[in-house]
Parts: C-alpha cells; structure tokens; sequence
C-alpha cells in the first residue's frame, strides 16, 4: 500500500467516525516555553486538555509532523543504528476532547487495522497500564476489559509506568495509555519464540505502532497529579512504522518514505545499501537526519548556537560526521539531497517547495563550516588519543574543550571515543557544561510554581488593540523564580496589554489601586496564556484594577512595527518577491528584519529602500484593519502569510496602501505617524539570510543629527564647513606627498648615514666591524641595510638606539660572510638579545632586537668583537 493511501485511509476512517480533520501544526514550536519542538500530535492541544481553551471540535485527527531529539522524548540515539527510530517522524491521530473514552479508542483503532488495514491480527498485541505505587495509581481494568472482547488473554500485556503511562514533558497532561504492538517476523521465528516475549524488548520486528493515551491528569511543577476537569483520547500512531507493516519489509528505510533518499545517498557516494553496517548506519542517520533539518529550516528554525538553532545543528552536525566518517564525503553533500525530499514531502507540505533554495544554501552553508573544525577537531582528537595512551578515557574537560571550540556536540565525541573503545567521562562533561552555564547565565532555569486559581476561567479578553487601559480582575497567578529573583505570574479576565510575539516586545506598566501602583514589567504569551509578569502581587488579587500600558512606549513599539510593514513591502519591491520575513524584532528603541535575499544590499539599495518606506509615510496611508477576517479571503486579497505559522480559520490582516499582512501586533494609526525611517545597518546572519536594523521618529531623527554633528565637527577642523568633503580629500592628497617627500629625504639620508657609519668602521681580524649607539629610525636603517647588502663584503654592522629605557639592536651581516656560513644575523641577534633582555629574530643578512636592559649593549658589542675577532 502506497504511503499516500495509507494517510489518507487513516484520516477518512476517522472522518466517517465524525472527526474534524486538521492540518498538521508546524514542528517548531514558538509560544510554549516548556518545550522547543512538536514532539506529539497533542502538543497543539494542550490547552484544550488542560481546560485553558475550549475546543471548537470534540473529536479531531490529522497526521502530524514530530521531532523528537530533546526533553523527554529524545530518540536521537537509536536513530540510524535501528531501523525504526526517526527524529522527524509523522504522528498519525485522533482525538477526543470530553467526547468518546476508552471503548471507542480500542474500538477502532482495532478496526482500523485488522478491517480496513487487513493488517493480520493474529500479529498484534496490546499493553495497558500496570499500575504505579510512587503516583497511587491502579492497574488500567477498563482497558483491559476491552482488549479482552477482542484478544486473548495472552496477547494483553501489562505495562509499567515508563512504558504504559504517557507524559508530554515534566509538567503537562498525561495519563495511562495501552499500545498496540505488532510481530513482524517470519512464521518460523513466531514459532520458535512467541511474540508476547518481546513486547518492548527492542527487537526490530516486534514494535509498536500505535499508542492509545487515556488522559486524565496534569503533572504539576510539584511532581503530583492532579484530575483534569474532564478525560480525553490521545492517540498517535508511527506513521512510518505503519507503511513498513504495510509494505511488508523490514525496516522503515526500505519503506517508499525513505527508499528514495537511500537510493540518491547510493548514487552520489558510490557507496552500496547493504554492504556494510557502518555505512547503513550513516545512510539511515543521513536520510533521517536531512528530514529533521529540512523542515525545521522551513518551518523558520535556522541552526544557530543556542536553543532551539543549536538542536538543529547538532542533529546536522551528526549526519556531516556520519557522511564524512563512512561514506567518505569530505565535502558539503547533504544539501545535495534536498530535491529528494522537496520531491517527496513537498506536495504534503508545500513549505519545503518554496523555501528550496533557501534550505539548499543554509544546509550547504552548514556543512562547509562544520567540515572545516571538524578535520581540525580530528586532528586534536587524535593527538589527545595518541597522548594519553595510559588513561584510555576521554576526560570531561577533553570533551568539553571539543564541543567548546570546535563544535563537537557531546554525541559525536562519544561516537569517535566509541571506535577508540574508550569511555567518556560524561559526568565531567556534565560538570564542564554546567560551570559554563554558570558562567554565561543566559540560559538560568525558571523555577515556575503550580498556579493560584482565583477564578475558574483562563479566557483572558484582549482590548489592546483599541485602548492602552482597562479594569480589569485576576484570575489566577504562579510564583518563578528567574536567576533567584521572585516574579509573578498573573492571567487576568481582560487586559490591554500587549504580549510579545510575532516578534513585538511585549507592553509594560502597571496595575493601579487605591493609588498604589503594582508595576507590570513584561507581559508574554505561552501558548493561548496571556501573562503579565510582576514583581509584587497585589495585597488584595481578589479586587478590580486599573491596567494601564505605558503609552509612549506602546507608540514608539507601533511607529516601528508599521514601519517594518513597509520595509518588508519596499524590500520585496526593490529586491524582489523572494524575500520573505525569517523573524524580526520589534521594539520601542527600533526594529530589526531578516528577511531571505542572497546577496548584500548595494549602497543604492538601500537608499532606495527607504525612499520607498519614507515616501509610503508621508502619504500619511491610514491603518486598514481586518479583524476576523476568513483566511481563504485573506489569501485572496494577496495577504502576506509566513510558512511555519498556523492561522485560524479567522485571521487579522493588517493594511497600509498596497501592504496587507497578517499579523496580532499593534500598528499607527497613519503612517504619517512614523515621522522618518532610517537604516541603520544591513549585513548577513546565516547563510542566505539578512538583516537589516533600522529606526523610526524621534530615534532616527537623533541618528541622523549625531551624523550631520559630526560632519559639522569635521568641516570645522578642516576649516571648511559647507564642502567639508572636499577639504579632507585635499587633505589626504597633501599628507600623501609630504609622506612620499619624507621618504626621499629619509632614503637620502640613510646614504649619507652609510658613508658616516663606513668611515667609521674598524678592522677587527679580517673583517670590518662597525658598533655604536645611534638615533636613527627602524626604517632608515633597514633602508641603510639595504644599500649596504648590494656592495659591501666583510662587514659586521651592529646599531643600538636607546629610547625610554628601551633598547633596539639592528645587526647587518654582508652576504660573503653568511655564504659561508661564518655568521647569521637571525640566530646571533636572538644569542646577543639575551644580554639586553629580550628577543628578536630575523633575516641572515639582517636582523633585530628589542630589550629591556640598555645597559647590556656594551657587552653585546664586546662579544660581537670577539665573535668576529674569532672567525
Ligand atoms: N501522545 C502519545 C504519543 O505521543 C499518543 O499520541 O505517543
């Protein structure tokens, strides 16, 4: 069965059972701070399990595209060494919110499989929950009692905790699950062991395809359970994991969703699937691994050195090191498959066909780098290996040295030190990071407390889009403690703050009372919460307060988020319709955009760039507002959406003349409102990637006047304040030819300096020695050195000028004597330096010095004497 006919039987199954079918939200997660990327199908409805937003459908499925490569489900490991295991992986699920429970779920997923999948049943198997003693918790009879209309009592399994009950992450809804395992192996095999022993055992054959979550509780920050206010279905299903049962083979890379890669990873190395387990293995983590990059880099998460950036370089960094190590590829290669998967996933996911350019040049970008500190970390690797024969461990501060300076994530280390047969010491890896971390303190951990409920309700009302303050009440709030300083956490019923996203900096201000102020110093989003972070809580939280945003930075925030609108529209019509928005800031003090475009903007770019913003603000265009508008209406009025968003079936445009986006921000009223836009900077960030910073009103304005002072202060040094640019040309262009004139005369000088120095020469043996203090320049007497190697023979000359307590020795040696091998400058004046305190070094002929102790130059030219008195 085609992979295609497989999502599609899934969702139309679950659509005549009255589900809504959804798209698949994007991998990268952007409004949740507890976790970085989709790592379940549920994660896009978390607050509808959690009670924080109600559900529009109660009964939903799509196919879902996961990563999991950190937190609490982190395959990155297994991935490539077996045959089952992906970081990106599509989730298969259905859904019920308060609807149907345990019956139905074990129902159909039953008939789902064995009626409409023909998948054979006598293969299958199902686990439920056994109970756990730690959270109080009883064996899962009810799943059972279904399982037991449908299986024997042999094919049900009880399960512990770590495989029978799901967790999202830390905290968050959970609950007991029951999973269906199937037996793909040979009927020789069943037969010689039965497949209920290897339920969960990791044999690649007897795996599970499908989970069935029960969710019940939430996990709060404190470590207990705590009852939902109603029970819900969760359920996810490999999707590859199903095409390889399916498709009868053994293994999901030889399933049609992954054959392709494997076979233009064949035809571009030469290397054969199959021939070898090391490179199998660096295949499978190539295909798997480019998936992962590919979509993260569309859905907007560029690799970069921290969070959620540096997930996705590690993961490339492994498949370069996979590439590099076994199937020789010691050059950029990986982007080289991108039109595989853009053939492949790109009709499902138009994102990867439009941004196919983009993630061909960030991905080749990457490898380049990496290949170059990789080959230099080989290197220091094997050094290190060579040297500490004794120990035959990896230490900690080795590890950490190599993920520090060259990039190495902790993985790789482990896997070169694993061909070595050593061990590394992880724990003093571990320790290593943590002091690090320490160091940096950018990443210190929020402590967050469970949540004070004052209200039942979490829907808070947004009105700031209309008014800067409102009355409103408290409806719950949470202790953090961020680096060891208590804030509050507090939702309230309507509020008109601002909270950041869409890359503007969330409002500030306060909350009034009985004319006590309670300053609100942030205000931020986690995933539908709108919290306001304070630093006191009020006396009384159960009153009503006045919210107020500061307003002045609300304005100047506006000014720069309308301005970027008309940056991003003046961009995309000087440069081109490829640009497209890669993030932006926005804040009160100015605006940042990165934005796609391969080359650097040229000097007339950008001028004509702000004309264009500047000449869109002295229309003076009046803010278009959409709200609630339907999206497909949206699209067709040519609004500019992003890829790696999720809109509603509603969304809010925003307008200006000709520019229509979609955005939640807060915009002027008119543009005239702006005042003036000013660049301030353009460069690049990433491969294939700019950003420009740039400033509005007030900001640019002072710009501008610092800039025109500054040129004020140069025409007065120059003494020509209207045409201040051509009195320092003229300037330039004098101090040149003083310069060329001082040369002359120096050069001159040296000459008659020579003939000085020679007549005062001394005959010493054979050869002629002049030494002797002098307050000549380095240049002139390199000059002089010079000269002197043209025509002179059987000369040792050696000056010392003494300057500030500091002595300079230059010695000259001519040709004759350095052929045959009397003397070296290079070597002798490093051997003489010794008396004056210092070092040098230099050419046969010509050397110096510099030292410390001036005195010792009568002892250097004492020795030079008897040196050359000598030879
Ligand atoms: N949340 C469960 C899982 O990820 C079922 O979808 O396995």
């Amino acid at each position: 069965m085609d992979s295609k006919v497989v999502r599609k039987l899934f969702l139309d199954f679950f659509a005549e059972k009255h589900h809504h079918i959804v798209s698949s939200a994007p991998m990268v997660v952007k409004d949740d701070p507890t976790l970085m990327f989709t790592n379940a199908g549920m994660n896009q409805f978390k607050d509808i399990f959690l009670g924080n937003t109600a559900a529009k459908f109660h009964r939903i499925a799509n196919s879902q595209k996961c990563l999991r490569v950190s937190g609490k489900h982190n395959d990155l490991e297994e991935v490539g060494h077996d045959t089952y295991h992906h970081t990106m992986f599509e989730m298969l699920g259905n859904w019920s919110f308060g609807d149907y429970f345990k019956k139905e779920a074990i129902e159909w997923a039953w008939e789902l499989l064995t009626g409409r999948y023909k998948i054979d049943s006598s293969c299958l198997y199902a686990t439920v929950f056994g109970g756990d003693d730690a959270d109080a918790l009883p064996w899962d009879e009810e799943a059972y009692g279904y399982w037991s209309q449908i299986l024997p009592a042999d094919r049900i399994l009880k399960g512990s905790k770590k495989d029978n009950f799901w967790e999202m992450g830390d905290t968050g809804p959970c609950g007991p699950c029951s999973e269906i395992h199937i037996d793909l192996r040979s009927d020789e095999e069943k037969e010689l062991l039965s497949g209920c022993r290897l339920v969960n055992q990791g044999h690649p054959l007897v795996i599970e395809i499908w989970n069935l979550v029960f969710i019940q509780f939430n996990r709060q920050a404190d470590g207990k359970l705590s009852p939902l206010p109603a029970r819900h279905v969760d359920t996810g299903m490999g999707f590859e994991r199903l095409c390889m049962a399916l498709q009868h083979v053994k293994s999901n890379y030889d399933t049609d969703v992954f054959k392709p890669y494997i076979l233009q990873i064949e035809e571009l190395s030469g290397v054969i699937y199959g021939s070898n387990q090391g490179s199998d293995v660096a295949m499978r983590v190539i295909s798997d691994h480019l998936r992962a990059v590919a979509f993260a880099i569309a859905d907007g998460q560029l690799p970069s050195n921290n969070k959620a950036g540096y997930v996705i370089r590690r993961i490339l960094r492994r498949a370069v090191r996979y590439a590099y190590s076994y199937l020789n590829q010691k050059d950029p290669f990986i982007h080289r498959l991108v039109p595989v998967i853009c053939e492949q996933m790109g009709e499902s996911y138009p994102e990867l066909l439009h941004q196919q350019g983009l993630i061909e040049k960030v991905i080749h970008e990457e490898e380049a780098s990496f290949l170059r500190t990789l080959m230099q970390g080989i290197q220091k690797f094997s050094q290190h290996i060579s040297a500490n024969q004794t120990d035959k461990t990896i230490e900690g501060t080795f590890a950490f040295e190599l993920y520090d300076t060259y990039g190495f994530p902790i993985d790789l280390t482990q896997l070169l030190a694993k061909e070595q047969g050593w061990p590394v010491d992880m724990e003093g890896f571990a320790t290593e990071l943590e002091k690090q971390k320490q160091r940096s303190r950018q990443d210190a951990a929020m402590e967050t407390g469970d949540w004070v409920v004052l209200e039942p309700s979490t829907d808070t009302k947004f009105v700031g889009w209309d008014t800067t303050s409102a009355m409103v009440r408290l409806l719950r709030y949470r202790k953090v403690n961020i680096k060891g300083k208590d804030y509050y956490h507090v939702l309230f019923d309507t509020t008109p703050f601002y909270a950041e996203s869409g890359g503007q900096s969330g409002d500030t201000g306060y909350l009034l009372q009985n004319s006590i102020k309670y300053r609100i110093a942030d205000t931020r989003k986690e995933n539908n919460l709108l919290i306001h972070i304070l630093e006191t809580l009020p006396a009384d939280p159960y009153s009503t307060f006045e919210a107020v945003v500061d307003s002045e930075k609300r304005t100047l925030t506006a000014n720069n988020h309308s301005a970027t609108h008309l940056l991003h529209q003046a961009l995309r019509n000087v440069l081109g319709l490829h640009v497209e928005q890669k993030g932006s800031f926005v804040g009160p003090d100015y605006l940042r955009f990165d934005f796609s475009h391969f080359q650097k903007l040229s000097e007339a770019e950008i001028r004509q760039v702000e004309m264009f913003v500047n000449q869109k603000i002295r229309q003076n265009l009046t803010l278009n507002e959409h709200r609630d508008l339907p999206l497909e209406k949206a699209r067709d009025l040519g609004a500019i959406m992003f890829f790696g968003e999720k809109y509603g079936e509603t969304v809010r445009a925003i307008g200006f003349g000709e520019s229509l986006e979609l955005c939640g921000g807060t915009h002027v009223a008119s543009t005239g409102q702006i005042g003036i836009f000013k660049i301030i900077s353009e460069g690049a960030i990433a491969a294939g990637i700019r950003r420009i910073e740039a400033l509005t009103g007030t900001q640019a304005e002072e710009h501008i006047e610092q800039k025109l002072a500054a040129l004020r202060q140069i025409g007065e040094m120059v003494k020509n304040t209207t045409d201040p640019v051509k009195a320092v040309a003229s300037q330039i262009e004098h101090s040149d030819q003083w310069q060329k004139k001082v040369d002359e005369l120096s050069h001159k000088l040296a000459h008659v300096q020579k003939e000085h120095l020679l007549a005062t020469a001394q005959m010493v043996g054979k050869f002629r020695l002049i030494a002797s203090r002098t307050d000549l320049d380095p240049q002139t007497i390199k000059d002089m050195a010079h000269m002197l190697r043209l025509n002179q023979q059987r000369l040792v000359m050696a000056l010392a000028s003494i300057k500030d307590g500091k002595v300079n020795l230059s010695l000259f040696i001519s040709d004759d004597i350095v052929k045959d091998h009397l003397l070296n400058a290079g070597t002798l004046v490093r051997e003489l330096a010794r008396e004056i305190d210092g070092g040098g070094g230099g050419q046969p002929y010509f050397a110096t010095a510099g030292g410390k102790k001036p005195e010792g130059i009568d002892t250097v030219f004492k020795r030079l004497k008897e040196l050359v008195a000598g030879l």
